[in-house]
Order: structure tokens, then C-alpha cells, then sequence
């Protein structure tokens, strides 16, 4: 049963029911090439099945793992990039204490978790080494190829920062490589050094694996249920090939909504939320959308704003600038409702007329109120309705955007599960490094930039 809802009423000035008719035969078409695997890029249709694939078994082997870390550390470090990170900082990030590296009894609380290896700022990782001079830790490196340059070179430094702080044999007991089963230089790696792996499955790509241990373990380090976030995966994979009739199946309405919306012109795509626990959920989706979709030049571009912060600085360009833009809202119905806005005998703020209403009632308005407002405004908006932040309906969340980017992709013309545009700047960027076997570009890109 899925309870993610899409709700198109504010978008449906823009989007006949004719159009969206149009995409019917296309979409079943699309769902039987993905259950059939028969569509482009038909070798990365692992994701469809992952929440069935992680068996019972692997799941407590996963849990062991991550007790054992969380036992020995106070900061866990996961270490990758792209879709070997994002999908883990999505969920542990929604489900957190916004505070909780200053929450008090820390240490009798799951390990912290940290990220490297997502950027090549020489600061960030000297700041994050500074901590770790102090704290027990523990890593994660995350990597399916095993060669990209940003997590490698980040664990080069943390290996060497862990064996210098542990010693070669406890350093190995407190690293954990998530990659591919035999290539690569990390699986070499991990495998002479004797540490423990998991596998990224062969044919699930980056941005499609947070339901592997990808994204699994660390989220059973930060102290979350990998259990109820497979499970609501689960649930809505049911529902979702069980329902052909697009009108009952949420990722293929909302596939065909934005793709009727692109080709009305609305080339950009905001992802909303009002929560800022779900920035990095944003951030997660604009990866899955933009490297699924952005190529033959094509694609809806992925944005996303964290409202009602953004509205203070984005939100005058999505009132009123260029009208190529639809949003998207996350819409979260409950919170945990722990704070009411008191009584003031005075009033001097004059705000006694919003006395006894939660705060997140007040941000419930404020959505509608700009909802409402960016619509009339020429800003379609498509609602994305989640009962409250959990790892259940997460785990939906999750499953619903996986496979509405796959039919979106097909929709479109494209193969959703390939990324050939990522290698330009890698090819450039070895050359320039003088990795060996890239002479002759490494002299033909320093003439072109004059170096
Ligand atoms: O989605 C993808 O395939 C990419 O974003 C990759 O996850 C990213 O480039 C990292 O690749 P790897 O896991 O091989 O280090």
C-alpha cells in the first residue's frame, strides 16, 4: 500500500487531461520495459528489485556491522560521492536531531555521522581530521567503481590518519568498503587489507543505491530502522507495478506531470520543501533527476529551495521572473507537535491572535499561502503529500522518486541509468594532474587555458 500522494490541482491550468492522456500508452509501455527490463539501459534495473534482494540475512550482517562500529566510535565517516553518499545523508539527515552534536549524554547516543570524500576542499578535510584527532572513530568508503578521485584520495588520508591514531590491525577492524564485488582499486585494497565489505550489486547504479548497503549502513550507524525503510520500499514497489492506471499510481502521474509541463516550456523543476531536515532530501533528488535525465540535450532542470527561508531569497524570482519554472512541494502533514506559540499578556509583538497553534500549523499556512500565491503568479505546482517524516515513508518516498525517474526518463527519450557526461571533467581533470597515459592531453588542455 502506498501512502505518497501526488496532488496535480494546482498544476491543472497547465496540464489538461488530454495531455496527460497522451502519455498512457507510453507509460505502460515504460512500466513493462522496467519490470521486463527491456528499455535503455536495461543492465541497471537492480534498484526495481532491491528491497527484495536485501533478505533478512543481510540485513542482520548489516546490523552487526553497524553495532560493532557504533560500539567502538563516537563519529562514523562516511566517505563518497554522488550517489555513494547522498541517498544516506538524505534519510539520516531527515531523521536526526537538527542538534544533535550539542545534544547533552552524547556519548551513550549513536555515533555521529560525518561525510568526506564529497568534495576536494584540502580545509574541510583538516577541520574534519582536527575533530577526529580527539574522537573514536570509524569509516565508511563507499565507492562502486572504486577509482573516483574524491573518495579515494580522501581515504588515503583517513586510512593513514586511522593507522597512525589505532595501529595497521585495529585502523583495519574499524573500516567498512562498500564496493563492486571484483573491479576496481578499492576492492583490491579492502581485500589485502582484510577488511569487510559489502557489495554495490552490479547492476544498480550510483543514484539508485541507498537501498543497498550503500546507503543501509550508515543509516543503521546513525541509530535509524533499516528495517521500516526497506519495508516502506516495499510497500510501494507492491503498489506501484501493481497499478497500471496512471490516475492511481502516484510516480506515474507525476512523471507524466512534468514531462507535459516540459514540454509546455517549463524547463526547470524546484524541489520545495518547508522542513529543513529534507535539505538534503532535495539534494539527493536533484542528483537522481539531473544525471538521470540531463543529456542529448535534454531534461527538466533540478533545483530545490528550503522554504520558508528560501522565500526570503529565491522567492521573488519564482513570484515573478522568467516563467520556465514548476515546483514541486514535499508536503508533510505531521511533525511531532512539541511547540505551541504561548500567551503574551502584553502583546506587544501583536501576535496573541496565533496563540495555541503549533509552529508547524503556522508553517502548514505558510505553504498554502505560497502555493496559492506562486500560482497565480504562472508557477504550476505539483504537491507531493508524506503523512510525517519517518523511516517508513521515507523508505516510499524513496522507492515512489526512484521509479518515477526511470518512466520520466523513458518518457523523455532517454536512458535514465547512464552518466556519460560525468567523465568529461574526470578526463580533463587527470590530465591535468599528470596522471600517466594522458600526456598528450595534458599538453593540449594547458595550451587551450594558457597555462
Ligand atoms: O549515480 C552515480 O552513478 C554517480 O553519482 C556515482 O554515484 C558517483 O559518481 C560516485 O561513483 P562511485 O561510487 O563509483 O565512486
Amino acid at each position: 500500500m502506498g501512502n505518497i500522494k501526488v496532488n496535480l490541482n494546482n498544476a491543472s491550468a497547465w496540464i489538461d487531461a488530454g495531455a496527460l492522456d497522451n502519455y498512457q500508452e507510453k507509460l505502460k509501455e515504460s512500466m513493462d520495459a522496467i519490470v521486463n527490463k527491456t528499455g535503455r539501459g536495461r543492465d541497471f534495473l537492480g534498484w526495481v528489485e532491491l528491497p527484495q534482494v536485501v533478505d533478512a540475512s543481510l540485513l542482520q550482517k548489516i546490523e552487526a556491522s553497524a553495532q560493532l562500529m557504533a560500539r567502538k566510535s563516537e563519529i562514523f565517516v562516511v566517505t563518497g560521492i554522488g550517489g555513494s553518499y547522498l541517498g544516506a545523508r538524505a534519510v539520516i539527515e531527515a531523521l536526526k536531531h537538527h542538534f544533535d552534536v550539542l545534544l547533552p549524554g552524547r556519548k551513550n547516543k549513536s555515533p555521529l555521522v560525518l561525510y568526506a570524500g564529497q568534495n576536494l576542499s584540502e580545509d574541510y578535510l583538516a577541520d574534519l581530521l582536527d575533530v577526529l584527532d580527539d574522537k573514536d572513530y570509524s569509516l565508511a568508503v563507499i565507492s562502486k567503481s572504486g577509482t573516483t578521485t574524491e573518495p579515494a584520495v580522501a581515504f588515503r588520508i583517513l586510512k593513514n590518519h586511522l593507522e597512525k591514531k589505532y595501529g595497521v590491525e585495529e585502523a583495519a577492524n574499524r573500516i567498512i568498503a562498500i564496493t563492486d564485488k571484483e573491479k576496481g582499486a578499492l576492492k583490491q585494497l579492502a581485500d589485502k587489507l582484510g577488511y569487510q565489505t559489502y557489495v554495490v550489486p552490479d547492476d544498480v547504479g550510483g543514484r539508485y543505491s541507498v537501498l543497498s548497503p550503500v546507503g543501509l549502513l550508515p543509516v543503521a550507524v546513525a541509530g535509524f530502522d533499516i528495517e521500516k525503510l526497506l519495508s516502506g520500499a516495499r510497500d510501494m514497489r507492491e503498489h506501484l507495478l501493481a497499478t497500471p492506471a496512471m490516475e492511481q499510481n502516484p510516480a506515474a502521474l507525476y512523471a507524466a506531470a512534468r514531462n507535459v509541463l516540459y514540454r509546455s516550456g517549463k524547463k526547470i523543476e524546484v524541489m520545495v520543501n518547508y522542513l529543513p531536515a529534507l535539505t538534503y532530501f532535495t539534494e539527493w533528488w536533484k542528483q537522481l533527476y539531473g544525471e538521470s535525465e540531463g543529456k542529448e540535450g535534454k531534461g527538466i532542470f533540478p533545483a530545490g529551495v528550503t522554504n520558508t527561508t528560501d522565500l526570503h531569497s529565491m522567492g521573488q524570482y519564482i513570484q515573478e521572473g522568467e516563467r520556465i519554472i514548476f515546483e514541486t512541494v514535499l508536503s508533510v502533514e505531521r511533525v511531532n507537535g512539541r511547540l505551541q506559540i504561548p500567551h503574551d499578556d502584553e502583546d506587544l509583538d501583536r501576535l496573541n491572535y496565533l496563540e495555541g497553534k503549533n509552529l508547524h500549523d503556522v508553517n502548514r499556512v505558510a505553504e498554502t499561502a505560497t502555493t496559492l500565491a506562486h500560482v497565480d503568479g504562472g508557477v504550476p505546482n505539483i504537491r507531493i503529500e508524506i503523512p510525517e517524516l519517518n523511516e517508513y515513508y521515507l523508505g516510499q518516498l524513496i522507492y515512489f522518486f526512484e521509479y518515477a525517474c526511470a518512466l520520466s526518463g523513458y518518457l523523455l527519450g532517454i536512458n535514465p541509468f547512464d552518466q556519460p557526461g560525468v567523465e568529461a571533467y574526470k578526463k580533463n581533470m587527470f590530465a591535468l594532474l599528470g596522471k600517466p597515459g594522458f600526456e598528450n592531453e595534458k599538453r593540449s588542455l594547458e595550451e587551450r587555458f594558457g597555462i
